[in-house]
């Protein structure tokens, strides 16, 4: 049984590691960016992810190597691969979400449903692309997005001058993502885990909402959500899941449309904010999922141990005051709601932990997690 297992990057998807690593007796090793990051507590070193030597001398302590997020250069994977690191998930699938365009087109090779899209270089293609699509459409930045940033809809093609002039000034070049503007009528996400050996486990489909680009509230499982539809779901989740070849946990963002069908929007190769619920919801967490799927050990169960779990990000924090000022009073007042703090500086729209409640009565569980949330902010 490998028994140590290292973390490239410190923030609080590692820190959600460490309890679950702490049960299954397994040695977590953490490489911070920085001191003082979210999983510092487990922190073996701190240095920076994109430098080969760094990483390499971090990998020389542990059993695996598997990440907090996707921006590990591809030289750098490439290198601890070269040095008999078992690295989950592996390179090649990694490259898929380090990239979005890469992503729409392994995704269209595996002929999975998505948005209609296309790379374009400049205006004029992007242009072709509005005339197409009704005069609106999503430009995206292929590269190092999140929280909705590096996503824009444009009803122009002059409203991306500014992504085109950078990828001008990029030593690599290349273009910008362009997707039909989905006319949704709500989001999902389907989690679903597999180890080396081929062993997968699916959760069940859950239902998400974003503010501002941001994953704000998550219910699982989806409400509403027909047999067909969690079955589809799966299904997608799995043939991702096996065409890539991902070890650890894949995150699929799904969007259902107004008829009824379901396309894919991205893919996380780890835990993900969708899966938060599980801590407290579901017989298996994502994290220890993860640990598990990461070391090959046999995975656990995904059934959601109440009828409705419900997650709620803390973004942000109060104007006045600190935020563990906010969390003793949270206890008090929410005795039933799980409340998870990341040890991060608040900032505006920053996520700073969450909320997890869970039990029969979904409007209940909403209220109870909302209120426990809106304690941390004015
Ligand atoms: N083609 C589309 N049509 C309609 N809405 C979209 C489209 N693409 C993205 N969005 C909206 O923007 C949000 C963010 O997009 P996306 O998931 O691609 O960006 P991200 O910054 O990588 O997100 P994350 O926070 O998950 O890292 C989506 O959750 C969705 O609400
Ligand atoms: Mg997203």
């Amino acid at each position: 049984m490998p028994v140590r297992i290292g973390v490239v990057g410190g923030g609080q998807l590692a820190r959600m590691m460490i309890a679950p690593a702490v049960e299954l007796g397994i040695e977590l090793q953490v490489l911070a960016e920085d001191d003082g990051m979210s999983a510092s507590l487990a922190a073996a070193a701190v240095g920076d992810y994109r430098d080969a030597a760094t990483v390499l001398a971090f990998a020389e302590g542990v059993d695996v190597i598997t990440f907090d997020h996707e921006h590990v250069p591809q030289n750098v994977l490439a290198d601890l691969v070269e040095a008999g690191v078992a690295v989950h998930p592996g390179p090649a699938a990694l490259g898929v979400a380090q990239d979005k365009l890469v992503m729409r087109a392994r995704l269209q090779e595996l002929g999975m449903p998505q948005p209609d899209w296309a790379a374009v270089s400049n205006r004029v293609e992007l242009q072709e692309f509005l005339d197409e699509h009704g005069g609106r459409a999503v430009v995206k930045t292929p590269r190092g997005g999140y929280d909705g940033k590096g996503v824009r809809v444009v009803s122009a093609a002059t409203e991306a001058d500014d992504w085109f002039a950078a990828l001008a000034e990029d030593a690599r070049g290349g273009s910008l993502l362009v997707e039909e503007l989905v006319d949704f009528s709500r989001e999902l996400a389907q989690q679903v885990a597999r180890r080396p050996s081929g062993e997968m486990a699916v959760y069940p489909v859950v239902e998400t909402v974003q503010r501002e680009g941001v994953c704000a509230e998550v219910v699982a499982p989806a409400p509403h959500a027909g047999l067909r539809l969690q079955e589809v779901a799966g299904q997608i989740g799995v043939a991702i899941a096996e065409g890539l070849g991902v070890t650890g946990m894949l995150a699929v963002e799904l969007f259902e449309t107004t008829d009824e069908r379901l396309l894919v929007n991205e893919l996380a190769m780890r835990p993900h904010n969708s899966g938060h619920w599980s801590q407290d919801g579901a017989v298996t967490s994502q994290f220890e999922q993860h640990l598990r799927a990461v070391a090959d050990l046999p995975l656990g169960d995904t059934t959601p141990r109440e009828r409705w779990t419900v997650m709620i990000n803390i973004l942000g924090g109060p104007r006045e005051g600190t935020l563990d000022e906010r969390f003793v009073g949270a206890m008090a007042e929410h005795p039933a709601a799980k409340i998870h703090t990341y040890g991060k500086a608040p900032r505006p729209g920053r996520k700073v932990g969450h909320v997890n409640v869970a039990g029969d009565d979904l409007d209940d569980a909403v209220y109870q997690a909302r209120s426990a949330a809106a304690a941390f902010l004015d």
